[in-house]
């Protein structure tokens, strides 16, 4: 797997978001997970345009 930055304005790589992941409990539910992700590693606060990235990033992570 490699690592790809989903975030331009944040630069939050697909690691990050991984590490975040790992460091939160909260896997039952996609949008809650991503607010997690978003306190972690502040991505999607900038123009917002990775945001369904980041979803497709999270439940492709959650999935594995
Ligand atoms: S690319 Fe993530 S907020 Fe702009």
């Amino acid at each position: 797997m490699e690592n790809y930055v989903i975030c331009k304005c944040k630069q939050v790589s697909y690691f990050d978001v991984e590490d975040a992941l790992h460091n939160s409990k909260t896997f039952s539910d996609v949008e809650k997970t991503f607010e997690e992700v978003q306190k972690v590693t502040h991505c999607s606060t900038g123009c917002g345009g990775c945001h369904d990235k980041i979803l497709d990033a999270i439940s492709e992570i959650m999935s594995k």
